[in-house]
């Protein structure tokens, strides 16, 4: 695993198990993106969910496609993840402690591939999106969900508040939130077509209230 990617995943770790309860608590944003997400599935479909984190909207989505691959580079999200499943009896579901960049994983192998609040905590958020496009098959889909930056507010006091919940956690990971055309152009730019967007809204007990979440879908032209 080179530098960034092993800091990325001991930070990860350090976090998972704060996290875990967050998401535990405040699930309604997963479901959301699932109720956005089903017309893009098929009960034969092979997904991935990459950044799962521990668990939450892999749970969501298992029971609607034939296998859901849930991937995160840290191994205490994907232990916990593992410890969650149990609850679920969910048979296609599968949990692996890697990077997205992993060449175990197949280009063209997956229906489609989801992303949770994870854009934006990738400092080569590029370089991740064409690694998305490489390995959804021609005709699949990109369903991602990302904190951006809302119209009308000042850099300053967004960064402010970004800041903030960083110190919350009490260490800083990369965290960038960037405006909904900046993201949507980077998707574009990867080779993706915009086929629907949505702003979906934090729970409004959560750290990140003051941002919203940008809901993408978006198509791999066959
Ligand atoms: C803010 S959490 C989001 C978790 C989950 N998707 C959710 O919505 O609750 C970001 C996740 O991205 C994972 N991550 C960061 N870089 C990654 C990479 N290169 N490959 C796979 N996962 C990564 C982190 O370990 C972390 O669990």
């Amino acid at each position: 695993m080179i530098g960034t990617e092993a800091r990325s995943a001991r930070f990860w770790d350090r976090r998972a198990a704060t996290y875990n309860k967050t998401e535990v608590d405040n699930q309604q944003l997963q479901r959301t993106i699932l109720e956005r997400s089903l017309e893009y599935l098929g009960s034969d479909d092979i997904t991935l969910d990459y950044g799962c984190g521990t668990g939450a909207l892999s749970f969501e989505i298992a029971p609607h496609v034939k296998v859901l691959h849930g991937l995160d580079i840290s191994p205490r999200m994907v232990e916990i993840a593992r410890d969650r499943a149990d609850g679920y009896e969910l048979e296609n579901l599968r949990f692996s402690a890697a990077s997205i960049f992993t060449d175990t994983l197949q280009p063209e192998s997956f229906d489609v591939i989801f992303t949770s609040q994870v854009l934006h905590v990738m400092r080569d958020r590029d370089e991740a999106l064409h690694r998305i496009y490489e390995l959804v098959r021609p005709g699949g889909w990109f369903l991602s969900t990302t904190p951006c930056m809302p119209k009308g507010q000042s850099v300053m006091k967004v960064a402010n508040r970004a800041l903030s919940m960083a110190s919350a956690v009490r260490a800083i990971s990369y965290m960038k939130f960037s405006s909904v055309d900046d993201l949507e152009r980077s998707i574009s730019e990867a080779g993706f077509e915009i086929h629907e967007t949505a702003d979906l809204q934090f729970d409004q007990r959560s750290d990140m209230r003051h941002v919203f979440a940008r809901f993408v879908a978006a198509r791999k032209i066959p």
